[in-house]
C-alpha cells in the first residue's frame, strides 16, 4: 500500500426527514444563498423542507444551475453574493448544483481577474465562501469531496480543493423517489464507475481498499436495478443503500494508498462538452473499451473483480476477463445505459475532434501508469463504436 494524508470533514445527515438538520449545522447569523437546478425541488417538495428548516434563518436563492454547470451561469450568482453579503452557500440539487456551488464559493473569494483561472489554470484555492448540501441525486460523490467540473465554451474540466469540501452533506433516500428511471441509471452508474477508476488499476496489496470497492461495485450491482423495476422502485431500503454507496465510492475512502486511473471520465468529459451526452452514458460507453483495450495492464485486477464480483471461476484467464467484461456491458444495459458510441449516435468521424480536444486540454498521459496517451484514448474510443 502507498503512503496516504486522509481526512473527510463532512458531516453528513442520512436518513428520511433529515433536511430539518440544515437548521442546526448552518450558522445562525449567516446569510445564506441556496442553489438550485432546473425547479425539481420545487416539484418533489424538497425545497418547501428546505425553507422550513431555514425559516428563522436569512437566506436568499439563485436557481438556474443546469447540468454541466455552465461558467456563464454560474457568474451570475456573483452580483447577488456581494449584494447581500452572501457567506455561507447551501446547494439543492445533484452533483452540477453542488459542483456549480463549489466554482461559486471559490470564484467569490477569488483576487485574481479571471475566476476560470481556477480551473483552466488550475490555480489553487486559497478561500472559498464555506457551503452545505442537500443532495437530491446519489451519483457524483461531490457532496461530501474536493472536486467539481464545470464547463466554459465547450471546455468540460475539473478542479479540487480542500476548501469547496461541502460543511455537511444531508442524504435523505425519499428525496431521490422523484428521479426519472434516466437519472437512476446514470447515477447508479457514476457511481459504479467511480469505483472502477479506484479499483481496476494493479495490485498494491491495499486489501482493505479493495475489499470496500468490491463491497461498493456488489451492492450497486444489486440494488441498481431494483430501483428500476416496478415492485421494488419505490423502496426506501434500495434507495438508501444506492444513495450510500455512492457517497462512499467517492469520498477519498477507497482511493487512499492505491493507484487511480480516471481515464474513462477524462475522455468521457470531451463525449459530453462535444456531443452533450449525459456524464454516467459517457461512462457506461468508454468504461467496457478501455478494459478491453488495457488488459495487459489490468489483468490481475480484471482477473481479481471477475472472481470477486462477478463469481467467475471457470475458464482460462482470457476467457474470465472476456466475461468479467461482458458482464459489466450487462449490467450497464440492465439500467438502460448505452454501451457504445452507436447507441448514441456519435460515428468513427466524432474521434479526431476528441482527440484533439484531449491533447488541447492536457489529458496526453491518462491512466494509472500515465500510458493512455491520445492514440490509446483513440483506440479506446475506436473499440467504443
Ligand atoms: O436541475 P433540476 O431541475 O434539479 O433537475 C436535475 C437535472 O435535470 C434532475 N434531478 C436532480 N435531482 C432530482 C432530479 N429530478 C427529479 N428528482 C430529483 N430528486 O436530474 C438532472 C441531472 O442532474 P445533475 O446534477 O446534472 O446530475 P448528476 O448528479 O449526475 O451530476 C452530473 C455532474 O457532476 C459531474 C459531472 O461531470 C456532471 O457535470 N461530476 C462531478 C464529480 C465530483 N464533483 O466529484 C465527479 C463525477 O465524476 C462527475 O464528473
Ligand atoms: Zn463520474
Amino acid at each position: 500500500m502507498q503512503n496516504f494524508n486522509y481526512q473527510n470533514t463532512t458531516k453528513i445527515h442520512f436518513g428520511e426527514g433529515q433536511i430539518k438538520a440544515i437548521a442546526e449545522s448552518t450558522p445562525k447569523t449567516a446569510k445564506i444563498l441556496v442553489t438550485y437546478g432546473g425547479g425539481s425541488i420545487k416539484k418533489n417538495g424538497v425545497y418547501e423542507q428546505v425553507a422550513q428548516a431555514l425559516s428563522e434563518h436569512t437566506w436568499f436563492e439563485f436557481a438556474g444551475i443546469e447540468p454541466n454547470p455552465n461558467y456563464d451561469t454560474l457568474m451570475k450568482a456573483q452580483a447577488l453574493i456581494r449584494e447581500h453579503n452572501i457567506d455561507f452557500l447551501l446547494a439543492v440539487g445533484g452533483g452540477s448544483v453542488v459542483d456549480g456551488t463549489k466554482f461559486i464559493a471559490a470564484a467569490a473569494l477569488f483576487q485574481g481577474e479571471d475566476p476560470w483561472d481556477l480551473v483552466a489554470k488550475q490555480i489553487p484555492i486559497e478561500k472559498a465562501l464555506p457551503m452545505g448540501c442537500v443532495l437530491t441525486l446519489p451519483a457524483t460523490g461531490s457532496e461530501t469531496n474536493t472536486a467539481a467540473v464545470v464547463t466554459r465554451a465547450g471546455n468540460k474540466l475539473p478542479f479540487h480543493s480542500e476548501r469547496v469540501r461541502p460543511v455537511f452533506a444531508v442524504l435523505d433516500p425519499a428525496v431521490t423517489l422523484s428521479l426519472s428511471d434516466r437519472q437512476i441509471g446514470n447515477g447508479v452508474v457514476d457511481a459504479f464507475v467511480h469505483t472502477m477508476e479506484q479499483y481496476l488499476t494493479y495490485s498494491v496489496n491495499a486489501k482493505v481498499q479493495d475489499r470496500f470497492a468490491e463491497g461498493l461495485l456488489q451492492t450497486l450491482i444489486e440494488e441498481g436495478p431494483k430501483a428500476l423495476a416496478a415492485e421494488s422502485k419505490n423502496n426506501l431500503e434500495v434507495r438508501a443503500n444506492i444513495m450510500w454507496a455512492a457517497t462512499m465510492a467517492l469520498n477519498g475512502l477507497i482511493g487512499v494508498g492505491v493507484p487511480q486511473d480516471w481515464a474513462t471520465h477524462m475522455i468521457g468529459h470531451e463525449l459530453t462538452a462535444a456531443h452533450g451526452l449525459d456524464h454516467a452514458r459517457t461512462l457506461s460507453i468508454v468504461l467496457p473499451a478501455l478494459m478491453k483495450v488495457c488488459t495487459d495492464t489490468k489483468r490481475e485486477k480484471l482477473l481479481q473483480y471477475g472472481e470477486r464480483v462477478w463469481k467467475i471461476t471457470e475458464g482460462d484467464e482470457h476467457t474470465r476477463i472476456q466475461r468479467a467484461i461482458a458482464l459489466t456491458e450487462a449490467f450497464f444495459a440492465s439500467m438502460q445505459m448505452p454501451t457504445r458510441l452507436s447507441h448514441v449516435e456519435v460515428g468513427e468521424q466524432a474521434i479526431d475532434g476528441l482527440i484533439e480536444k484531449l491533447t488541447q486540454h492536457g489529458m496526453v498521459s491518462l491512466g494509472e501508469h500515465g500510458k493512455i496517451t491520445p492514440p490509446v484514448s483513440r483506440d479506446i474510443l475506436l473499440a467504443a463504436l
